[in-house]
C-alpha cells in the first residue's frame, strides 16, 4: 500500500495543462492560484455554458460546504475531505475560510485528511495547513482501498467521520462512485455522514450541458458527469439521506445575511448516514 498516487486529475505537474483543482480556483476567483491554461479553460466553459452563472454556482458550491461543514463539526471531530482542492484561504472572491479553518473554529481538537490526486493541491495543501491535526494525502478517487487506507492512517475508523465528497464524484464514472461508497460504507462506523455536492444536468438545457462536457473535456482531457436529480440521490446508497433529502446548495440552511443567490442550475447536495 501507498500513500502517494501517481494517478488522477493532477497527478503530475504541468502548468501547461489546465486541472479541475485551479479551473475551480478561477470560478472562485482566486486568480493568484491558477496559471493562464486554467484561466483559458474556465474562459472557454463560460462560453459554453452562457448564462448559467457558472462562477455564482461554483461560489454557492463553496459556500454550501462552509456551512455544512460549521453544522457537522458541532457533533464531529474527525473528517476526510476527499477531492477537498486547494486551501484559498479566503482569498477568493467570498472570502470564504477553508473547510479545516471552520472545523477547528467549532472543534479545536478535530483532526482531518485533505485527499486528493493534484500534486498542486496537496503541496499547497501540506504548506498552508498541513500539521497539528492536518494530514494532506496524494491519492485517487478510483482506488478506493488506497483511500480508505489514507483514512485508516491518519484518522481513527473506530470512531465516527464525516467524509466530505465537494464538487468531485461528478469526475468519476457512476460505478466507480459505487466502488468508492461501498467502500467506505464498509470502514465507516455508525454515526458517520458523508456529505457531497454533485454538478446536476437537471433544470438545464440540455444543448449547453452538452457543450460544457465537450469544452471540460476538450481543456482538460478529463471527463466529467453531470447527473439528474435522481442520478445523484442514487450514488448515496447504501447510505441513507437524511431529511430534507437532495436540495440544491442555495437551499441548504441558507445564510441569512449572505448575498442572494442568483436563479441558476446550482449543484445539488446530500447529507447521509452510515447506520
Ligand atoms: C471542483 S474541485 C472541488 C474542491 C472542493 N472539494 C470544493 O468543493 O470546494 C474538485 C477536486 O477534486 C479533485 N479530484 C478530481 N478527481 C479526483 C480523483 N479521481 N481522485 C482524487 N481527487 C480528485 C480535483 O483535483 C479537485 O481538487
Amino acid at each position: 500500500m501507498t500513500t502517494d498516487s501517481s494517478s488522477g486529475p493532477g497527478s503530475s505537474f504541468n502548468p501547461a495543462i489546465a486541472v479541475p483543482s485551479r479551473t475551480y480556483a478561477a470560478f472562485r476567483g482566486a486568480s493568484k492560484d491558477a496559471f493562464p491554461a486554467d484561466r483559458e479553460a474556465a474562459s472557454e466553459l463560460r462560453k459554453a455554458l452562457d448564462g448559467m452563472q457558472v462562477d455564482e454556482v461554483i461560489r454557492e458550491n463553496a459556500a454550501a460546504l462552509v456551512r455544512a461543514v460549521d453544522f457537522l463539526a458541532q457533533e464531529h471531530l474527525q473528517f476526510a475531505d476527499l477531492g477537498g482542492g486547494r486551501p484559498m484561504q479566503g482569498l477568493d472572491q467570498r472570502k470564504l475560510p477553508d473547510l479545516c479553518q471552520v472545523a477547528i473554529q467549532r472543534q479545536p481538537e478535530r483532526r482531518w485528511l485533505l485527499l486528493d490526486s493534484d500534486i498542486t493541491v496537496v503541496i499547497a495543501g501540506r504548506a498552508l495547513i498541513g500539521g497539528a491535526g492536518v494530514a494532506v494525502v496524494q491519492e485517487d478517487l478510483r482506488s478506493p482501498a488506497e483511500v480508505v487506507y489514507a483514512m485508516d492512517e491518519h484518522l481513527d475508523l473506530g470512531k465516527r467521520i464525516v467524509v466530505i465528497l465537494g464538487a468531485v464524484l461528478h469526475f468519476l464514472t457512476t460505478e466507480e462512485v459505487h466502488a468508492l461508497m461501498s467502500e467506505l460504507w464498509a470502514c465507516l462506523t455508525s454515526g458517520s455522514v458523508v456529505a457531497a455536492t454533485h454538478l446536476t444536468s437537471a433544470d438545464a438545457d440540455p444543448a449547453k450541458v452538452a457543450a460544457g462536457v465537450a469544452a471540460y473535456q476538450a481543456n482538460h482531457g478529463i471527463d466529467i458527469y453531470p447527473r439528474t436529480r435522481d442520478e445523484i440521490t442514487a450514488l448515496a446508497d447504501p447510505f441513507v439521506i437524511r431529511d430534507p433529502g437532495v436540495v440544491s446548495t442555495i437551499e441548504f440552511k441558507p445564510d441569512p445575511v449572505g448575498p442572494t443567490p442568483v436563479p441558476a442550475p446550482h449543484f445539488l447536495m446530500w447529507l447521509a448516514d452510515r447506520p
